[in-house]
């Protein structure tokens, strides 16, 4: 491959390419096991099989290259990240992870190193289908239990049966974990934030993920008529649930470095002249903290109990994740810094604020991120984009990784 801006062009190609296997018609959509997904393998599969790699899909659906290395039983080096989206999402979260991985392979133009490369796409990272994310990567590492394969999305589907439905099968998940003896975990992302782009910089080493907590509430109340039913006399789920989502937003601004979201909503019977009596309401809390973190959640979870009894409302809660902060190994970052610095950019150590497969491969290997600058900050948006010339400098930053590593 071309050392000129031609590779870095094709990797964009590659992303917007793969951004229109879409459920939606605008934008890209692609969750779980969605039929979309099927044309992301068929690429995938085609660019990783032009270069030499073996290529399977596994059970849950991770498609897994591998280029082997000089020696038989060599360790391998894992290079991955997700291609699944949020509703209506860009081009590049996750996608781009997969895309500079095989074009880091592409440019070794058949060189065997003294380890091997496996490059993983996940296929689910960010949990949209069955509200829980890292689906694919929990394969890896063994974690893709009984409890998690009977969740149902919204049709009552469950997670076995979208594993069956794409033809897989669940009985299979064994196999999936990771066998090999593995030097570490490697993943390219966009850093989804402001951070880069406000200091001009295009690239990030990332020094740690903060933790991260998803849960469910459900407040219920008394559906009645929206005209016939004094103020006073109702029990209006949808009322209560604001107040709650104003302390939530009160919380995370008094908490220096945390982030509370609510943003999924959805009222019953959901008719505009109808009190509403029943709301569902996710709850996202963040920090770099796991104490700060889990005491910001206790707080949020009382509130809304408190809220509900004042209201005579009833709440219920179910935490859907509750992922401990993960910490960047050490060495592995002092040979990305090093590849940095070799390949001619400035090096910037940060923390991520999103959350990335990084966290659960971090149960079984040592982790380490590259971010690259997101313009404007956006993500999980179809204006996320990614700058060519810092595509090209995370493949060289890439390419001197690998060497120094070799
Ligand atoms: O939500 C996140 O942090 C990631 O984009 N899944
Ligand atoms: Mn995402
Ligand atoms: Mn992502």
């Amino acid at each position: 491959m071309a050392a000129d801006g031609t590779r870095s062009q094709q990797i964009i190609e590659r992303c917007l390419a793969l951004a229109r296997f879409s459920e939606e018609t605008d934008g890209a959509t692609r969750t779980f096991l969605s039929e979309p997904m099927r044309d992301v393998h068929r690429s995938m599969r085609d660019w990783m099989e032009r270069i030499g790699m073996q290529v399977e899909l596994d059970a849950a659906g991770n498609l897994r290259g591998r280029y082997p290395g000089l020696e038989p039983g060599s360790p391998d080096l894992l290079i991955g990240s997700h291609v699944d989206t949020v509703p209506g999402a860009g081009a590049f979260d996750g996608v781009l992870g997969v895309v500079i991985a095989i074009a880091l392979v592409e440019a070794l133009e058949g060189r065997r190193l003294r380890f091997g490369i496996e490059v993983a796409a996940f296929s689910d990272e960010e949990g949209v289908r069955f509200g829980v994310p890292f689906l694919g990567s929990r394969a890896l590492v063994g974690s893709f239990d009984s409890a998690l394969l009977a969740r149902c999305d919204q049709n009552g589907k469950t997670v076995a049966d979208a594993i069956r439905d794409f033809g897989l099968d669940p009985d299979y998940l064994p196999a999936a974990v990771l066998k090999n003896n593995f030097l570490g975990y490697l993943e390219f992302h966009i850093e989804q934030g402001p951070v880069l782009d406000n200091l001009g910089l295009p690239l990030g080493l990332v020094e740690a993920i903060v933790g991260q907590s998803r849960l469910e509430l459900r407040f219920c109340g008394h559906a009645n008529h929206a005209g016939t039913t004094p103020m006073l006399m109702r029990k209006d789920a949808l009322a209560g649930t604001a107040e709650w989502i104003g302390l939530v937003e009160h919380e995370a601004l008094a908490t220096p470095g945390l982030v509370a979201t609510v943003g999924e909503i959805e009222a019953r019977p959901g008719a505009g002249n109808v009190i509403p009596g029943e709301v569902r309401a996710s709850l996202d809390v963040r920090h770099a903290s796991d104490d700060i973190r889990v005491g910001a959640v206790d707080r949020l979870v009382n509130a809304a109990g408190d809220v509900a009894s004042r209201r005579t409302l009833t709440v219920d809660c179910v935490t859907r994740l509750d992922q401990a902060a993960v910490t960047c190994d050490h060495h592995l970052l002092a040979r990305l810094e090093r590849g940095i610095v070799a390949a001619g950019y400035p090096v910037h150590r940060m923390a991520s604020g999103a959350g990335h497969d990084a966290m659960i491969l971090a149960q079984k290997m040592p982790v380490s991120m590259l971010f690259l600058r997101s313009p404007g900050g956006i993500s999980h948006h179809p204006d996320e984009s990614v700058r060519p010339d810092d595509v090209e400098a995370a493949l060289q930053t890439g390419l001197s990784f690998l060497e120094n590593l070799a």
